[in-house]
């Protein structure tokens, strides 16, 4: 076990006793949408956690339960530890709706990165379905905060309604001040929304990038992944340079339980993030 989170660059804290829950409060909730919140958590005690975009933590709801979330704040920033949560069942309805104050368990950080950087001297893709853009939006902010070592940046951004759209502000903000190429399209755009509809795949083909020398990033449901990433590669973007981020059960978060296996890999300690040449042979195994 130990082995596996030295390979994805477990801190030594974690390494120390990984199923241990460390304390932390709620500091502040922000809803950003009508089913999804960002907590922002602070330590009882000791430094804040140091993590790496793409690495996700285990959060205890005390006597309610404990899964796996993403962190989506500054890596560089060392505030609170961020967390942008869908309700989507019990544990997650646990913490969204915890008052301000409340003890929450997190264990981590886990899991493997973005290694945004490897995206450096070319072009970065980037390509959010629906909750999957909070777990990308620490990796968007490490690339920003060197924007000058990047060609051209593109955000690709799916949604089912204009009301799902997270980090709305951001995304303007990044459009205008640090020259990211933002496309959002919607299932079903009503009334006021006068962008895109249509499928996030959609917007692949006219995006404007060099496939020869770009890396792309992709997090989302697994099938948008799927499509997408096949998307990328038809116009030339090599597998290896397609990354993902894999969702599956997780129970340890630390290679003990076998809840998350997808094959040979367990996507707690080899994963989440890991590159499409790796799991295109898993994935297409199995029905959409
Ligand atoms: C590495 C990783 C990172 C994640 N990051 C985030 C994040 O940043 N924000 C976020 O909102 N969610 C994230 N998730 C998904 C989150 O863990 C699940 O939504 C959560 O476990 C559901 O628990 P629940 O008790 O609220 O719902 P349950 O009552 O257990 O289930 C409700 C619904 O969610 C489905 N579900 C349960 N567990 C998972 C799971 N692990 N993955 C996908 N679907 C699941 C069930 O099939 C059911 O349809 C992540 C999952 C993984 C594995
Ligand atoms: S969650 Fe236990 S092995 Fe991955």
């Amino acid at each position: 076990m130990v082995e596996h989170l030295h390979r994805a660059g477990t801190s030594p804290e974690t390494l120390a006793d990984p199923m241990r829950p460390r304390r932390y409060r709620i500091a502040h909730t922000r809803q950003d949408t009508r089913d999804t919140f960002t907590l922002e958590l602070e330590p009882t005690e000791g430094p804040p956690l140091a993590y790496r975009p793409g690495q996700f933590t285990m959060l205890d709801a005390f006597g309610v339960g404990e899964v796996p979330i993403s962190i989506s704040g500054d890596p560089a920033r060392g505030g609170p530890l961020e967390q942008t949560i869908r309700d989507v069942g019990v544990v997650t309805h646990a913490l969204i709706t915890a008052p301000v104050g409340t003890l929450l368990g997190v264990r981590g950080p886990f899991g493997t990165s973005w290694d945004v950087s490897l995206g450096a001297g070319g072009d970065v893709v980037f390509i959010a379905g629906g909750i999957g853009f909070p777990p990308l939006r620490p990796a968007l902010l490490e690339l920003i905060s060197e924007r000058d070592r990047y060609g051209r940046v593109v955000l690709l951004y799916g949604v089912r309604t204009p009301e799902d759209i997270i980090f709305g502000d951001e995304l303007r903000s990044w459009a205008h001040d640090h020259g990211i190429v933002v496309g959002v399209t919607v299932d079903n755009g009503q009334h006021a929304w006068r962008g895109k509809v249509g499928l996030v795949t959609q917007l692949i083909p006219r995006a404007g990038f060099d496939p020869r020398n770009t890396t792309a990033f992709v997090c989302g449901p697994e099938v948008m992944m799927r499509f997408s990433a096949a998307a990328l590669a038809d116009r030339g973007v090599r597998p290896s340079r397609i990354r993902m981020s894999m969702e599956r059960n997780m129970k340890c978060g630390v290679g003990l339980c076998g809840h998350c296996q997808l094959r040979e890999l367990f996507v707690c300690v080899d994963g989440p993030v890991l590159t499409y040449d790796r799991l295109a042979p898993l994935l297409s195994s199995r029905e959409l």
